[in-house]
């Protein structure tokens, strides 16, 4: 089961947030030892700014989120396919 984690590079985003985002998420894969099923990529400016900054994942768009909503999204993700 791999999964898809795109990043909004965009200006916007990144200035808002999605720099440290994509560190966090970066180190959430490495922690949890994620690297064979999550592939993770950089988006250009999708158009949805102002609801910024946008991650999705597979098929799920997230808006304005921050670390701490970030990190509930990746385990929410990531640890219902385990035990
Ligand atoms: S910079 Fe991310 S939607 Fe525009």
């Amino acid at each position: 089961m791999s999964s898809t984690i795109k990043v909004c590079m965009g200006s916007s985003c990144f200035a808002r947030g999605n720099a440290k985002n994509l560190k966090l998420i970066q180190k959430f894969i490495e922690d949890n030892n994620l690297e064979a099923e999550v592939e993770l990529t950089g988006l250009r400016c999708c158009d949805n700014c102002s609801k910024g900054p946008n991650i999705s994942i597979d098929d799920t768009d997230y808006n304005n989120i921050d670390q701490g909503s970030l990190l509930d999204i990746l385990e929410k993700h990531f640890h219902k396919h385990e035990g």
